[in-house]
């Protein structure tokens, strides 16, 4: 059971993985209604830190999903830079070794008390969504995923993360594990809806059901004729969510 409270609205991020223009189009739109959105490798690598300030502006928290991943110096070093370009959430991954966690956990408490402000939530990524568990073999991991993210998660824990990213299939476990854990759940597909490239989904009630506290939807709010309506669609969904 989740040992802390979030709105329905708190708990959707929309992920705007695509170019400026359509981003800040995107961000028009859900601007007052939608609380966090996620700038990721696509928008980032584009625009630069600024996008984050330009959303900050608009009145949303960020999430800077970059998945760092390098040795404990340079994520260090990054994890600090994102903290100064105003991210609020940031990712890194965890199979990146307890040691860089700790780095990036480090880089991002020195420059949250340099500015005085409260630290940004830090996640380890463990199995992303899009792999299943033919994928993870195909790289050396003999685990299934449900292993494969406890063992990182783990990892995430000890290193003084605020939590983890994961599919919703693995949520349940963690939050039986970890009770004040940040759990943001990627592979969010409506009914209804395509699964594309994700491999392990589910729909954003079962999510929450299963302990996530924040849910990353792209797509399906993204690329629909109507991203207001898609928001407002799955904010429906989990008001009648008992968590
Ligand atoms: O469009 P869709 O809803 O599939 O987008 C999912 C988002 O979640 C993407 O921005 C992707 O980078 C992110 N993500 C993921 N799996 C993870 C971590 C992040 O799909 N494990």
């Amino acid at each position: 059971m989740l040992d802390f409270k979030v709105s329905p609205q708190e708990r959707i991020i929309v992920a705007l993985d695509c170019g400026e223009a359509r981003a800040l189009a995107l961000a028009t739109q859900l601007k007052g209604h939608a609380s966090w959105l996620k700038v990721g490798m696509t928008l980032y690598y584009q625009v630069g830190p600024a996008i984050v300030a330009r959303l900050k502006d608009m009145g949303f928290k960020v999430f800077v999903d970059l998945k760092l991943h390098d040795i404990p110096h340079q994520v260090k070093g990054a994890a600090c830079a994102l903290t100064h370009a105003g991210a609020d959430m940031l990712t890194m991954h965890c199979s990146g070794s307890l040691a860089m966690l700790k780095a990036g956990e480090a880089g991002v408490r020195e420059a949250a008390a340099e500015q005085g402000i409260i630290k940004p939530i830090t996640l380890g990524i463990t199995v992303l969504t899009s792999i299943n568990e033919a994928a993870l073999n195909s790289i050396g991991v003999m685990r299934d995923c449900n292993d494969q993210v406890a063992a990182l998660g783990k990892i995430a824990y000890d290193a003084g993360l605020s939590g983890i990213v994961c599919s919703p299939h693995e949520a349940k476990r963690w939050r039986q594990n970890w009770s004040d854990a940040v759990i943001v759940t990627p592979g969010i597909r409506p009914l209804s809806t395509k699964n594309e490239d994700q491999m392990r989904t589910a729909t954003p009630a079962i999510a929450i059901k299963d302990g996530a506290s924040h849910l990353v939807v792209g797509r399906p709010i993204t690329a629909t004729t109507d991203p207001l309506a898609a928001f407002f669609s799955i904010k429906n969904e989990l008001t009648n969510v008992a968590t």
